[in-house]
């Protein structure tokens, strides 16, 4: 009796350590011909394929990729998924970015059946690109919430969103009114909250569009909340900061803002966080925050190069987002070809077991999922992908001349993107397959 039993087996990459701490290329397990066994949504096994077949009915189905790597599902810590339609806007800096073209764009959000498709494209999107669980921003209204969350659970997906608080500066249409949007945020944790795979993240979206009040009323509804998220930006770029600065001139630094409110803690994730002060970089490793370095994102607005060396050594929880529509994309291999570029600029190297990382484990401690996803291990939920180094030309010659594992894997982030995500399985199902991909609702 196999019993909802299946295998993947291919090669696989999982962890030993951190590879941010001690040797890097020693972190990264690489194991050449593996079997990932799952049930019920969960790895029931990982091991050598000539061990762990052994374990398992001899009827059990194996999906084989023999050419496959198989991987934790990828983890976009912060995205904006209304903005799908406007990535890659022309030439503007984030506050003019978001005046000329962000805000326009989620103003049609008004209308639900919009929402409702932009939601089930971007979420087929996310599967194309490899994520099994994403940190994501819906727009002001209501409802965009509702259609983003339904439709993730008809899919299995593990998401973390919320509708977006703001109450000022910003066009009238896609202000919040007197209440703040607490009701509203009240209300879809009630429905959405812990149901399934889906978690609440209470969503200022950030403190310039955010007065005082809002952010208190956010803070305490947070607390009323346990469990919940909070999702916000901080410290993106130099205006921004200099605009904060402005509208609160009592708080001695961005991050105060937000902790004033009682807005930074654990299950608090900061997006961006490029121009942090040191003692702002320490402070939110003290209150447990997570940081999505956001790489794509911060070289197409030109905010800044973030400093990942810096906030790892400092012992934060950093993972990776897309930050789509200021990143020109989904698939979180480029972002990582993105996070290697950025690294560079700052004179640094980032070995491709540290870029896995930020993409899986390290976005899981982020979000503090670590106990369940994020890891190729039994116990943990079943999001994998299967990457394919023979996805192009380029790439399956790049692939033939690489020296070892960790450089075929670099390769695959410095040349991949969708087309090498071969296949992604969400709890334990097959969500994505490559080669019946279907079209486009
Ligand atoms: N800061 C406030 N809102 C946004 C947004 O939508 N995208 C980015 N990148 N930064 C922001
Ligand atoms: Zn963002």
């Amino acid at each position: 009796m196999t019993d909802g039993l299946l295998g993947l087996r291919g090669q696989a990459f999982t962890f030993r350590h951190d590879p941010f701490q001690g040797e890097a290329g020693e972190a990264l397990l690489h194991c050449p011909d593996a079997l990932v066994v799952m049930r019920g949504g969960t790895i029931i096994g990982f091991g050598d394929h000539a061990t762990e077949r052994a374990r398992h009915p001899a009827d059990m189905p194996v999906h084989h990729y023999p050419e496959g790597t198989i991987s934790p599902g990828f983890i976009d810590a912060h995205v904006h998924y209304p903005q799908l339609e406007i990535t890659g806007a022309f030439g503007e800096t984030l506050l003019d970015w978001l005046r000329r073209y962000t805000y326009p764009t989620e103003a049609g959000f008004a209308d639900a059946a919009h929402a409702a498709r932009i939601a089930r494209i971007f979420l087929r999107e996310l599967l194309r690109a490899g994520t099994t669980t994403a940190c994501v921003y819906c727009t002001v209204h209501e409802h965009s919430a509702d259609a983003l969350f339904a439709e993730a659970e008809r899919l299995g997906l593990r998401i973390i969103a919320g509708k977006v608080l703001m109450d000022r500066n910003a066009p009238d249409e896609l202000l919040d009114g007197a209440d703040h949007g607490i009701p509203a945020t009240r209300r879809l944790i009630a429905r959405w909250h812990g149901r399934g795979r889906l978690l609440y993240a209470i969503t200022p979206r950030f403190a310039p569009a955010c007065t005082d009040a809002a952010l208190a009323a956010a803070g305490q509804l947070w607390c009323d909340n346990p469990g919940t998220y909070v999702q916000t930006h901080l410290c993106e770029t130099e205006a921004e900061i200099a605009w904060v600065r402005e509208l609160f001139p009592e708080s001695p630094s961005y991050l105060g803002v937000y902790a004033r409110a009682g807005l930074a803690g654990p299950r608090a994730v900061m997006g961006h966080a490029v121009h942090v002060t040191e003692y702002d970089l320490h402070a939110l490793r003290r209150s447990g925050c997570g940081v999505a370095h956001c790489p794509s994102s911060n070289l197409f607005l030109g905010s800044g190069l973030f400093r990942l060396h810096d906030a790892k050594a400092a012992g934060l929880r950093v993972g990776l987002g897309s930050d789509v529509g200021g990143g020109t994309g989904l698939s979180t291999l480029r972002t990582l070809g993105d996070a290697y570029k950025v690294a560079r600029m700052r004179g640094a190297r980032l070995h491709p077991a540290q870029a896995l990382w930020l993409a899986t484990r390290g976005g899981a401690e982020a979000l503090r999922l670590e106990n369940r996803i994020g890891t190729l291990a039994p116990g943990m939920e079943a999001d994998l992908v299967v990457l394919d180094p023979q996805a192009t030309p380029a790439l399956a010659l790049r692939t033939e001349a690489a020296s070892d594992p960790a450089d075929r894997l670099f390769a695959l982030m410095a040349l991949g993107d969708e087309r090498a995500v071969r296949a992604t399985y969400v709890a334990g199902r097959l969500a994505h397959d490559r080669e019946a991909a279907e079209p486009h609702p």
